[in-house]
């Protein structure tokens, strides 16, 4: 539920907050799958659709997309509630990226995903994109600066 600490001068939810919520969601979706330590490589596709408020109950919900070989996507939605009502609205949505890592803290392969829906095969195929995107924009930033 979002207390008064939580909140801007605007009375909403400061995205700070919001992305430190989602990321330990992330992360334990990302624990869940491999059962390793993980630790987040990069965070992005990170969009706000509503504002949240002072009193509404934030659910959010995480899914493991895609596992490379010791990276993998999670994909996050935040809802509101509002509690007085049962009303839930989409409130944000971001992608992140988690590498697990073994005992000595070096990357480590990790169990694949196996997508059955059709809602799962279309986010797995859709990871596979923006993996592509989220490294040759990385890649190209590095270049560009001589790394
Ligand atoms: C993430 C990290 C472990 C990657 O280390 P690295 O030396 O680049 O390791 P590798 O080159 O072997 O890459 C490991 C995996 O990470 C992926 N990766 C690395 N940087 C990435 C980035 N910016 N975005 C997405 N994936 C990335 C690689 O593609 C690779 O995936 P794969 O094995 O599935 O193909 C390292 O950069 C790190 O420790 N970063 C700091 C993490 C952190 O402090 N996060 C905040 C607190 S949890």
């Amino acid at each position: 539920m979002v207390l008064p600490p939580d909140t801007n001068y605007h009375g909403t939810v400061f995205g700070g907050r919001i992305l430190q919520w989602i990321d330990i969601a992330g992360a334990i979706s990302a624990q869940r799958h491999t059962h390793r330590k993980v630790v987040t490589a990069s965070m992005d596709d990170m969009h706000f659709a509503v504002p949240i408020r002072l009193g509404d109950v934030v659910v959010l919900k995480a899914a493991v997309n895609y596992v490379h070989r010791t990276s993998m996507e999670v994909g996050v939605r935040v809802e509101r509630e509002i509690i007085l009502t049962g009303e839930r609205e989409l409130a944000a949505t971001a992608y992140l990226t988690y590498v697990a890592l073994d005992d000595e803290g070096k990357p480590t392969a990790i169990p694949p995903v196996e997508p059955e829906t059709p809602e799962e095969k279309r986010r797995f195929a859709d990871a596979i994109t923006r993996r592509e995107f989220r490294l040759a924009r990385r890649d190209a930033l590095l270049a560009r600066r001589g790394d």
